[in-house]
């Protein structure tokens, strides 16, 4: 029954009233229509207006910034007047707001390691993105990554559920701020729930082969994590595991999510997930028997299954789905509106008194800080790296100047990616194809590439030049057209470029002429994303005929390698004298790589992520279960070109004398130890010191390792340091057969060291004691 107020207000419309109770009041007054058109989210670069007055939709995505104010008044125009939410993909910024603050890929941001920093970076984002009327980001990207060829591996943490685990939890805390009454607060999605990655060839939501052991093993922790504190959505994913699109996977959504982890936030589907049960798996005969399906499996939110609108009447009117079905849904999308406080204030832009606030020098600083520690140093012979030996201070401009600068020096910039301002953004950015509103992209002036960043930073009196040596890929269009049977723009195919000989020539006279070549290669968008996973993981184009010219003009060759992902490098590559691999490093990156070249930052980053030697070799992420015939291949080593948690930095470090104070430890206990650090080098050093644990005998197979803590320590040259390691047994588990975390008593190791390669760790015994 619909309750008023003694001056005749709705009681949904009285802020004083419980949120219960204005939840019960607004539901009581909506028709069938009105609850179906609540759960949908549709495409605001359609028919919007439609959308609104006539499907009576919850939420609106993907909407350009001059739709968002008619958006908002066109809901005035409806009976109820119920406030729309607004979500957008703000998953490495505000993506898609000219002139915004892009940071480096998610992959790039793990490769800091540093949850503070990537917690800084997604307040920042809430900030830019809430003063411009969004209310939700489709963000942090749980997923494990660990097939190479999967064209969204950029949008992982990389491939360690643990490290996975700390980052999203800081970037939800980032994006939630101080709780959904702040007005800087956007929603967090954790997505996407779960084991999308774990796809058949790559192959982007194809369906997963994976065990309910495997998930709980390594794919579900993080999101029982931020399920547990807070995140306030979740988005499901868009493939089927073991026949059941995740959609309606009543055990995933109900049993696990929503049962063992007692989480009350708000579900949505990937995009057109219902629809693609009839037009794709073909699991469900038509929209009404997808919709009925998915109301009862648990999701609240529909995204952009327009037919949802026609589907879930028909399914109640042919008995398939009782009304009060939909209460549910409806309930928790309009509880999280008023949590929000929409109804009050529905939170249009902010822009006039905001607006100074996007894309603003402070939010700059940050990122260049993102950038710089996004950056990982693989490879670095005879001290080539820091150029000229190195710069410590600056000059009035800003340049490098002090040691170092005792002559001029030539630099040779080339390679496709060395000036290539918009690819450098990555995918979700501007025009990385998402967005129909910013076809050329971010401002320029906002982004520094690898040439504006040596040509701003190189001492006065040093040349610069430069020269593009290859091109990646020619795009074509696909045989099967231009559209996706959901409506999408179908990405174009994208062929590889032939080596270039005049290009290559014109590189090679400028690495000839200079005293150093900075090579900048790496993938492009059209390389990158949803439906664009790779069958190789080769540089593509004219890239390695570049680099292998490069190596042989003898001129010392830094080569800087600008990835979505991990690829498999040519020998011109592993074997030049300096390697740098650089996730897309958002807008400040150029800046960040001149420094880190001249020496002006340390390196610090660590890899998120292994590197494969070749694309057969895979999977290659280092937390493999232990058993197998030997150990390499006939024809290859099994070993990784690089491994999780590697990264050089200038300084050396050295690990000496581990030890675990207290080695009988009960199920209750922290296991406390020490390990020193001593930097015998010249500069600075910070180092990750990462924490492993292997579990001797285990009742079920279990991964070797796996990373369980690690710590950032500054060393000063010449100083030693001890650091104190803090690890509860509760957290030394395995999930045994019937799928329960457990801690097994008996022998375990404890593993320190700089990287998850074994000849990188001390090791020192603990015995858990039985209970
Ligand atoms: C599909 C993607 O899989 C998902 O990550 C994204 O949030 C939605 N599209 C909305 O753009």
């Amino acid at each position: 029954m619909d309750t008023q107020e003694p001056d005749g207000t709705p009681v949904y419309l009285d802020p004083d009233r419980p949120v219960p109770e204005r939840v019960a009041d607004l539901l009581s007054r909506m028709t069938v229509p009105e609850k179906v058109g609540q759960m949908l989210q549709l495409d605001a670069r359609g028919d919007y207006e439609g959308d609104i007055l006539r499907k009576h939709v919850g939420s609106i995505l993907h909407t350009s910034p001059s739709r968002l104010e008619r958006a908002h008044d066109l809901v005035e125009q409806t009976r109820l007047r119920i406030p729309l939410l607004v979500g957008e993909d703000c998953i490495h910024g505000h993506s898609f707001f000219e002139g915004a603050t892009i940071f480096p890929t998610q992959l790039g941001m793990a490769a800091t390691w540093d949850p503070a920093l990537v917690e800084q970076a997604a307040r920042i984002t809430a900030v830019e993105a809430s003063a411009t009327g969004v209310h939700w980001t489709f963000s942090p990207v749980l997923c494990i990554a660990r097939d190479l060829r999967w064209g969204r591996v950029d949008e992982t943490f990389g491939e360690d559920p643990y490290l996975i685990g700390e980052l999203a939890s800081a970037m939800v805390r980032g994006y939630q701020g101080n709780g959904l009454a702040d007005p800087t607060a956007i929603l967090a999605t954790a997505k996407h729930f779960a084991g999308y990655s774990e796809t058949q060839g790559g192959r982007d939501a194809s369906e997963a082969d994976i065990s309910r052991r495997k998930l709980r093993s390594w794919f579900l922790p993080p999101f029982e994590r931020v399920a547990k504190e807070g995140c306030a959505t979740f988005m499901l994913g868009y493939q089927s595991m073991d026949g059941v699109p995740i959609t309606i996977n009543d055990w995933l959504l109900n049993d696990v999510l929503r049962g063992e982890w007692g989480y009350t936030g708000t579900l949505i589907t990937d995009w057109d997930n219902v629809g693609r049960m009839v037009w794709e798996q073909k699991v469900q005969p038509d929209h009404a028997h997808a919709a009925a399906a998915a109301v009862r499996a648990g999701n609240d939110m529909v995204m952009t299954t327009p037919q949802f609108f026609e589907g879930a009447q028909e399914a109640i009117d042919a008995g398939l789905l009782a009304e009060s079905d939909l209460d549910r849904a409806v309930a928790r999308i309009l509880t999280l509106k008023f949590e929000l406080g929409l109804f009050e204030n529905p939170r249009r832009p902010t822009l006039a008194r905001d607006g100074a606030l996007i894309g603003c020098a402070d939010h700059a600083a940050v990122n260049l800080e993102v950038a710089r520690r996004s950056l990982v140093l693989l490879r670095n012979t005879g001290g080539t790296l820091p150029l000229a030996g190195g710069f410590t201070t600056r000059d009035d401009d800003g340049r490098a100047a002090g040691a170092g600068a005792d002559r001029p020096r030539r630099v040779a910039v080339v390679g496709p990616l060395a000036d290539a301002a918009q690819e450098q953004l990555g995918d979700w950015a501007g025009s990385s194809g998402q967005a129909d509103w910013l076809p050329d992209g971010h401002p320029r002036d906002m982004i520094t590439t690898v040439l504006d960043g040596l040509r701003d930073l190189t001492p006065q009196d040093w040349t610069v030049t430069s020269a593009l040596g290859a091109e990646i890929v020619s795009l074509v269009t696909p045989p099967e057209g231009d559209t996706l049977p959901d409506g999408q723009p179908r990405p174009k195919i994208a062929v590889p470029r032939d080596p270039d000989p005049e290009l290559v020539a014109e590189a090679v006279a400028r690495a000839q002429e200079a005293d150093y070549v900075v090579a900048v290669v790496g993938d492009q968008v059209e390389l990158v994303g949803e439906y664009k996973s790779t069958a190789t993981l080769e540089l593509v184009g004219g890239q390695v005929a570049l680099l292998d010219a490069l190596a042989a003009t003898g001129t010392p060759l830094v080569v800087v390698v600008m990835a979505s992902k991990p690829l498999v490098l040519p020998r011109s590559a592993l074997n030049a004298d300096a390697l740098l691999w650089v996730a897309n490093p958002g807008m400040r990156g150029g800046q960040a790589i001149a420094e880190l070249l001249l020496g002006l930052i340390e390196p610090s980053g660590r890899l998120p992520i292994s590197f494969a030697r070749h694309a057969g070799q895979q999977p290659v992420y280092y937390n493999q279960i232990r058993g197998q015939h030997g150990s390499r291949y006939a024809d290859l080593t099994q070993e990784p070109a690089f491994v999780f948690g590697q990264g050089l930095s200038y300084g050396t470090v050295e690990y000496s004398g581990l030890e675990v104070l207290g080695t009988e430890v009960t199920h209750e206990d922290t296991v406390r130890a020490r390990v020193t650090l001593t930097n015998t080098g010249t500069r600075p050093v910070r180092e990750t010191v990462q924490v492993y644990v292997s579990d001797s005998v285990t009742s079920v197979s279990w991964a070797d390792k796996e990373l369980k803590a690690y710590r950032q320590v500054d060393v000063a040259p010449g100083r030693t340091v001890a650091v104190d390691l803090d690890l509860p047994v509760a957290d030394c588990t395995i999930v045994d057969r019937e799928g329960r975390r457990v801690v097994e008593p008996g022998s375990f190791e404890l593993l320190v060291g700089r990287s998850s390669r074994d000849a990188d760790l001390l090791r020192a015994p603990f015995t858990v004691l039985p209970r």
